[in-house]
């Protein structure tokens, strides 16, 4: 008989038992389950619910059953439908009746939101981890390459050059960020629901505050009602995901066409590519591409459970047992493709020459002589309109600006002296950009200790 089974005359039909059951997936749950279930009874001992022995042997009972379940031995069963009823089938099947009291003052809407909590928590401090060990890389990296001069691009179009440090350094950038969402919904996470019952609290003498404390949450949820349906927390956690996912998503569309011939900036390891079936010649960046692709499955992740939870009245209703594959799903993928990526990076061999060449081409120091006429008072909009010319000139005789003699210069505007040449060297104008916040080797250099500023903030180290 079902554990519920009191009130019901027939058997549930094998189908609709098949269509109800969640242990397949929630079985992932277990110790956390079993955590909450051992709170709930040393709780319900201190508060003469139970007796002390009994609450005792409950215990003993839930840690023998998580034991077994750790090493295998237990039998999870569908026909218990989810995590929580094996559990209380398997303790009571060891400790007897007894077992049947560990439900007491409790309900599995309280008993699951707590569980996935936890879980969550769990999840998001391994997540925060995988984040750190990317951003040291990034940093690793952009130290490295705090003098490599790299084009920087707008519309994909050579704009401005930079150096390569700084390019990693605005991932860094993302990737804090998402530490700190990360921290946040942590920190909004961090809330008991036990207690709140089936709805509606219980009529038992719980001490939640105690409960809360014995599992290390900053306090309980506000209303019952809320703290069975919400899953806000799962939601937040889904979102932070979703964005790191699109951070390393962009992260590899750079690689991919990074490591095309065309761009030739970087070449992945061999141990981070693939080749081809056909092919002999193709080494293929998969990873990334992967890592591209796999981001639509966490937005979907997101999705999924925002649309379960639309237009659910209060308070728990079946649906949310919808909630606990989404979130799997976006913590294995988000931790998979972060844990991936730092070894990526760290493996890839940078060309610098090439990225050098590049810098030169395209008339990216145009900005730079623009601004080097408004320096000598020319206004800025004539002093772009004079560039733009002699941008037009240099493209029909085939040479960059820095090309042209001093004479040719001049005739576009007078105020163009023989320091101009310097003024248009890649070094100078990738080191004239020191603004906090630019490209400029020092800038880059002040960045870097103002995000490990940040990382020690956000993880402590
Ligand atoms: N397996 C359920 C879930 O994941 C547990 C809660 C079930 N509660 C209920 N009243 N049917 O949501």
């Amino acid at each position: 008989m079902k554990l519920w089974g009191g009130r019901f005359e027939k058997d549930t039909d094998a189908l609709a038992e098949d269509f109800h059951s969640s242990i397949s997936f929630d079985r992932r749950l277990y110790e956390q389950d079993i955590a909450g279930s051992i709170a709930h009874a040393a709780m319900l001992g201190r508060a003469g619910v139970l007796t002390p022995e009994e609450a005792e042997r409950i215990i003993a009972g839930l840690r023998s059953v998580r034991e077994d379940i750790a090493q295998g031995k237990a039998e999870l069963e569908k026909g218990a439908e989810d995590i929580h009823m094996n559990v209380e089938k398997l303790l009571t099947e060891r400790v007897g009746s007894v077992g049947k009291k560990l439900h007491t003052g409790r309900s599995r809407n309280d008993q699951v939101a707590l569980d996935l909590r936890l879980f969550l928590r769990a999840e998001t401090d391994k997540t925060k981890d995988l984040l750190a060990a990317l951003i040291q890389a990034l940093l690793a990296l952009a130290e490295e390459h705090a003098e490599t001069w790299a084009p920087g691009y707008t519309h994909l179009q050579k704009a401005q050059p930079i150096t390569l440090g700084h390019h990693f350094m605005a991932y860094a950038a993302m990737f804090l960020r998402d530490m700190d969402r990360l921290t946040d919904a942590r920190r909004r996470m961090n809330y008991s629901p036990l207690g709140s019952g089936a709805l509606a609290g219980t009529t038992f003498p719980l001490r939640r505050e105690e409960v809360a404390r014995e599992l290390d949450f900053a306090g309980v949820t506000l209303n019952s009602l809320d703290g069975v349906s919400d899953r806000d927390f799962a939601l937040e956690f889904l979102a932070a995901a979703a964005l790191v996912m699109m951070h390393l998503s962009r992260l590899s569309e750079e690689i991919i066409l990074w490591s095309s011939g065309e761009f030739g900036f970087i070449t992945l390891d061999d141990a981070y590519a693939t080749g081809s079936s056909i092919m002999p010649q193709k080494k293929n960046p998969d990873v990334a591409e992967l890592v591209r692709g796999k981001t639509g499955r966490v937005y979907g992740d997101l999705v999924a459970l925002l649309t379960v939870m639309k237009g659910l009245p209060l308070a728990y209703n079946k649906d949310l047992q919808e909630d606990k594959e989404s979130v799997f799903d976006a913590v294995d993928t988000a931790q998979k493709c972060l844990l991936i990526m730092a070894p990526l990076l760290r493996t890839m061999t940078v060309h610098k020459e090439r990225l050098a060449a590049e810098a030169k081409k395209g008339f990216m120091n145009a900005t730079d002589l623009a601004d080097y006429l408004a320096r000598k008072q020319v206004p800025f909009r004539e002093a772009h309109a004079i560039v733009g010319r002699l941008v037009l000139l240099c493209g029909q005789k085939g040479c960059a600006l820095e090309d042209l003699p001093l004479a040719e210069l001049q005739a576009a505007a007078a105020e163009i002296e023989d320091d101009v040449y310097d003024a248009l060297s890649l070094e100078t104008c990738v080191r004239a950009r020191r603004v906090p916040g630019g490209p400029a080797p020092e800038a880059v250099r002040e960045a870097i200790g103002a995000a490990r500023a940040e990382m020690k903030r956000l993880y402590g180290e």
